[in-house]
């Protein structure tokens, strides 16, 4: 089964992301230091470099890894790497232009490997995936939202859509709105604000467009039509799951975990009220145990489906990705995102095999040439 050459050279990886005046560099440290130490275990030289001192003209960088308590970060002398995991923080900082420029340099370098260049925009993903057949009809029905015709055409044909930033994440700014025939006050917005949900009632589309516009302010946002979700005593849960590329560059599922909606929240996210479950559980609740494991048992196949598709339509070389699926009443599978930059697992063998995969993988690329253009 092992088909790795023992005498193969292991390639340096580099954590990518930006400097930080107070703290060296930002992003999540306990995230870093697991990685390193899972490379370090795996016998890979790995450390982490802001996109200052990734100068890829020079032979020795600057980088940093933890001290062996783990509470300090030395900055040493390290080789240029040879394969780049992009941890860069936020969207706000992946666009400002000295990184931009980074990341174009790193993709353009004919040596070295950098996968996930970018944050993944729930607009682009919803066109990537409604552009194959095989995952178009795992897709909701999505639109640009840009004016209140769009909200009243969407409503004709679903009763529920939620409304989301195209660059949201952790449940920020999303909103579900609900259309109740014969009452005074017909449309009805949820909108999500900390742990706690504020229902806003309208009379007519234009004084409802008119709070909209209020909470979306600047950003670009999607509406899509609500999936009526599976429950857990009476709470809605969706499943969130991991994809990776395994030592053999091909998509892999390292786990399937699933979030349980905290009470009247709109969404599953754990800092609002949700909590960790196991998806069997949670799906033999609604469906018994026989269904259940056949729903489990189908879910691999479309989730990879999934990553191939939004690696293909991108165009990107990814790695990595995690994903959030729900389960309507009769057991289909819904897309609602995917993220490039997954959050850390809590569950520990998903987290385990997750680290694990990253120099897998790692080591896979260093063996590719790099095929420019
Ligand atoms: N179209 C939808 N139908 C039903 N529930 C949805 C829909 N879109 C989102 N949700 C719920 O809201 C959660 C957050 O949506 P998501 O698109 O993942 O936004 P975020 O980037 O903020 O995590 C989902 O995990 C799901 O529970
Ligand atoms: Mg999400």
């Amino acid at each position: 089964m092992n088909t790795r050459n023992p005498e193969e050279s292991k390639p340096v990886i580099a954590i990518l992301t930006t400097s930080d005046k107070q703290h060296q560099f930002g992003g999540n440290r306990k995230n870093f230091r697991d990685i390193i130490r899972t490379g370090k275990e795996m016998g890979y030289l790995v450390y982490v470099v802001t996109v200052r001192d990734l100068k890829l003209e020079e032979r020795l960088i600057n980088g940093y890894v933890p001290s062996p308590g783990g509470r300090l970060w030395y900055s040493i002398p390290v080789p240029l790497p040879q394969v780049i995991y992009n941890r860069i923080p936020t969207r706000e900082q992946e666009q400002r232009l000295p990184v931009a420029r980074k990341i174009a340099e790193c993709l353009e370098h004919p040596e070295i490997h950098l996968y996930n260049p970018y944050f993944f925009n729930k607009w682009n993903l919803f066109e990537w995936l409604k552009g194959a057949h095989s995952t178009s009809k795992h897709v909701p029905k999505t639109r640009r939202l840009r004016t209140a015709a769009t909200l009243t055409a969407m409503l004709k044909n679903h009763d529920s859509l939620y409304l989301k930033p195209e660059s949201g994440k952790a449940g920020k700014g999303i909103m579900r709105l609900k259309y109740r025939e014969d009452t005074a006050l017909p449309y009805r917005l949820q909108i999500q604000s900390g742990r706690r949900n504020v229902t806003y009632k309208a009379a007519s589309m234009d004084r409802l467009w008119a709070r909209v516009e209020k909470e979306k302010g600047a950003a670009h946002y999607i509406v899509q039509q609500a999936i009526v979700l599976a429950t857990h005593h009476k709470r809605p849960f969706d499943l969130r799951v991991l994809v990776q590329k395994n030592g053999r560059g091909g998509w892999a599922i390292t786990g399937i975990g699933a979030r349980l909606a905290g009470a009247r929240s709109i969404t599953t996210h754990v800092p609002r009220g949700g909590s960790i479950e196991e998806p069997s559980s949670m799906l033999e609740s609604t469906f018994g145990a026989e269904r259940a494991a056949a729903i489990l048992k189908s879910l691999p196949t479309t989730a990879l489906l999934i990553a191939r598709q939004i690696e293909r339509a991108s165009e990107l070389t990814l790695g990595e990705m995690s994903m959030d699926l729900g389960v309507d009443d009769n057991g289909g599978l819904w897309f609602f995102e995917a993220n490039a930059r997954p959050m850390k697992f809590d569950e520990p063998a998903i987290r385990k095999l997750s680290l694990e995969r990253i120099f897998h993988y790692s080591q896979h690329l260093a063996r590719m040439p790099k095929h420019n253009k």
